[in-house]
C-alpha cells in the first residue's frame, strides 16, 4: 500500500476532527426543574444508548448487531478505529435509520427495517428497542415538582440510581431519591474490565509521545464520578500499579491480588492518587484499598525499571530522607471534614499573582495523608505537606476520567480546580510541565486525549456552537451567566495549565463582544455577567494568555465602562 503523503495525513487528521466535533453530544441548553426533557436530539441520545451491549437489560448493542447481520468480522476493532471507513459509515447510516424509524413509527417498524436491511433477527433488535421504548417514555414524563412536595409532606420517595443516562438508563424518571453505592462494591467488574482498556490507551498515548512510561501518574478521583461508573477511576489506578481486587466470603473488594509481570506485559507504574472531600467520605474502604495495593506492590521483589513504585521508593529511603510509611504514601485528600481546593475561586476572583500560588494553594488543601503508620493502625488525614510534594516531585503526567457527556472540563469550574491545580503543583515541584489527559470512557472507543485537544473540542462543540449558546440563551439571564462560567473556566486553564489557544480568547471576543447585535442582546438580558466576560477576556490579556489587537482590547474597556457607568436598573 502507498505511504501517506504529509498532506494526505493532514487531510485525513482534519476530517477525523471534523467528525469527531460533528458527533459529540452536548446538552442543549437547562434542565428545568419540573419540566420534562425537551431533548431535540433525543434521536442523538438514544442511538448513543443504544451502542452499547446491556446484558442486565438483555439489549444488544444496535451496530454490533448490524455487523453480525452483515457478515461483517472483527466488529470490535473497528469502533475502536477513529478513522471513519467504508464499513464503520455502513454500519452507522442502518444504526442512524434505524433510531429515526423508531423514533417516527416505533420499535416494530424499526426492528422490520433492519430485518430487511442486515438481516438482523427481529427478536434480537426488538429487545433492545423495547428499551429504547421505556427510556423514550421516561424521558417524556417527570415527577420531580410531585416528589418535592410528596417530600415536603414527609411522604416516601422511591429510590433510584445516581448515573449518567448512557451510563445507566435505569437512573430515568428523574425526581426520585438518588442512592449511591456500597463502597465496598467498587471496583465492579465492569468498571476494571473497562479500566484497563482506558488506562492503557493512557499509558499508550504517553509512550507514543515521549518513547517510555512516565515516572509517575497523578490521578484525580471524584466520589460523583466512581458513584456513577462504579468505580471506573479506582479501577484505573488499580490497574496501572498493575494489580485487582480480590472480594471476601462477604463479596467485599477488600483485598487486592498482584498481576504478575508477564501477564501485565510492561512496568508496574507509581500513581499518586488525589480525591475529593466527597470521595473521602464516601470511600473510606476504597482508600484503604488504594493504600493497601501501593504498599504492596512497593514490597514486590521484582527488577527496578519493571515495577516503579519499588523503585521511587527504594531510591527515597536510600536517599535517607523518609522511613517505608513515609515513602510509599500516595493517597491524599482535604482534612477530615474539609472540602474542595479553591483553585477556582481564587481564579474567579483574580486573588493570585503568580501561576504557582494556585498549585501550591492546591497542596495546602490536600495534602492530608490517609495512609497507615509503621504499626499498621489507619491515618485518617495526616497533613504532610513535605510527602505530597515529594510524590508530586515525581510525576510526568496528570489524569482525570471523564465519564459523562453532560459534564465536560468547561462546564464547571471543578475540573480546573482539581486537574488544574495538580498539573500546577507538579509542574512547580517537578520543574517540568506534566503532559496532561482526560479520557472519554462514555463513547464506544476509549479515547485519551490531551487537555489541549479537550479545550478545543468543548470549545469548537459548545462555547463557539449557536447550537449550545443559543440554547442557553433562552434562559434568558441565567443563560449569559452559563456563556460567562465557560469563559472563566477555559480562562481557568490558561491559569493552571497554559492550555488555550489565544485563537479561542479571539473567537470568543468576536462572537459575544464585538458582534454588536450579541453584544446587545447579552447586555439587555444581563449586562452583569457580560461585564464579567469583557473583564476576563481583558485578563487573559493583562496575564499573557492572549494578544489582541488594540482595536479589541479598547473595544472591551468601552464596553465594561458602559456597563459599570450605567445607572443600576430598576
Ligand atoms: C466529587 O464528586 O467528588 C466532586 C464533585 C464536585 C466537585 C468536586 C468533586
Ligand atoms: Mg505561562
Amino acid at each position: 500500500m502507498r505511504s501517506l503523503s504529509d498532506q494526505d495525513h493532514q487531510v485525513t487528521q482534519l476530517s477525523e476532527q471534523l467528525v469527531e466535533i460533528e458527533q459529540r453530544l452536548i446538552p442543549t441548553g437547562l434542565h428545568v426543574f419540573g419540566r420534562a426533557a425537551e431533548l431535540k436530539e433525543k434521536a442523538d441520545l438514544l442511538r448513543m444508548v443504544a451502542s452499547f451491549d446491556r446484558p442486565e437489560q438483555e439489549a444488544r448493542s444496535l451496530p454490533g448487531l448490524v455487523a453480525e447481520g452483515l457478515g461483517i468480522e472483527g466488529y470490535n476493532d473497528i469502533i475502536q478505529q477513529t478513522t471513519t471507513s467504508e464499513t464503520k459509515d455502513l454500519i452507522d447510516s442502518i444504526v442512524k435509520e434505524a433510531i429515526d424509524r423508531f423514533c417516527e413509527s416505533g420499535a416494530n417498524a424499526a426492528s422490520s427495517y433492519l430485518s430487511s436491511r442486515a438481516n438482523v433477527g427481529v427478536e434480537q433488535s426488538l429487545s433492545t428497542f423495547k428499551l429504547l421504548a421505556t427510556i423514550n417514555e421516561h424521558l417524556d414524563s417527570n415527577s420531580e415538582l410531585d416528589s418535592l412536595l410528596r417530600s415536603l409532606r414527609g411522604e416516601y420517595i422511591e429510590p433510584g440510581p445516581g448515573a449518567d443516562i448512557v451510563q445507566n438508563p435505569l437512573v430515568l424518571p428523574t425526581g426520585r431519591n438518588t442512592h449511591a453505592v456500597n463502597p465496598y462494591s467498587v471496583p465492579s467488574q465492569a468498571a476494571f474490565m473497562r479500566a484497563k482498556m482506558t488506562a492503557d490507551a493512557l499509558l499508550q498515548r504517553y509512550f507514543d509521545e515521549h518513547g517510555r512510561h512516565p515516572r509517575a501518574l497523578a490521578l484525580v478521583l471524584w466520589g460523583l464520578d466512581n458513584i456513577k461508573t462504579q468505580g471506573e477511576g479506582v479501577a484505573q489506578a488499580l490497574w496501572l500499579l498493575g494489580v485487582r481486587p480480590v472480594r471476601d466470603a462477604l463479596n467485599r473488594a477488600t483485598e487486592i491480588e498482584i498481576i504478575p509481570l508477564d501477564e501485565l506485559k510492561r512496568p508496574r507504574m507509581d500513581v499518586v492518587m488525589t480525591v475529593s472531600g466527597i470521595f473521602r467520605d464516601l470511600f473510606a474502604p476504597t482508600m484503604s484499598l488504594l493504600d493497601k495495593a501501593v504498599r504492596k506492590v512497593a514490597q514486590l521483589d521484582e527488577p527496578p525499571e519493571m515495577n516503579y513504585v519499588r523503585r521511587n521508593v527504594s531510591q527515597r529511603i536510600e536517599s535517607g530522607a523518609a522511613d517505608f510509611d513515609d515513602a510509599v504514601t500516595r493517597v491524599f485528600s482535604n482534612a477530615p471534614g474539609n472540602y474542595g481546593a479553591n483553585v477556582n475561586f481564587m481564579v474567579m476572583q483574580s486573588a493570585w499573582e503568580d501561576e504557582a500560588t494556585l498549585g501550591d494553594l492546591f497542596v495546602t488543601r490536600k495534602c492530608f495523608a490517609y495512609t497507615r503508620d509503621s504499626k499498621g493502625r489507619t491515618v485518617e488525614g495526616r497533613e504532610a505537606p513535605e510527602l505530597m510534594n515529594d510524590a508530586l516531585s515525581r510525576v510526568e503526567a496528570t489524569y482525570q476520567n471523564i465519564d459523562s457527556f453532560e459534564v465536560g472540563i468547561t462546564d464547571v469550574d471543578h475540573y480546573f480546580e482539581y486537574l488544574g491545580g495538580i498539573s500546577k503543583a507538579v509542574e512547580t515541584r517537578s520543574q517540568s510541565r506534566p503532559s496532561i489527559y482526560l479520557s472519554d470512557s462514555l463513547s464506544p472507543q476509549t479515547k485519551i486525549r490531551s487537555l489541549e485537544e479537550t479545550v478545543r473540542l468543548e470549545t469548537r462543540t459548545k462555547t463557539l456552537n449557536p447550537k449550545w449558546y443559543e440554547g442557553m440563551l433562552k434562559h434568558g439571564f441565567r443563560g449569559v451567566a452559563e456563556i460567562e462560567n465557560h469563559v472563566t473556566n477555559t480562562f481557568g486553564w490558561s491559569a493552571t495549565a497554559d492550555a488555550v489557544d489565544p485563537w479561542i480568547y479571539t473567537e470568543i471576543a468576536q462572537t459575544f463582544l464585538l458582534d454588536e447585535a450579541m453584544c446587545k442582546r447579552l447586555r439587555e438580558l444581563n449586562p452583569y455577567s457580560l461585564e464579567s466576560l469583557a473583564k476576563r477576556l481583558l485578563e487573559a490579556h493583562e496575564r499573557g494568555y492572549w494578544n489582541p489587537e488594540e482595536a479589541v482590547l479598547e473595544r472591551l474597556s468601552e464596553i465594561v465602562e458602559a456597563i459599570s457607568g450605567a445607572p443600576l436598573p430598576g
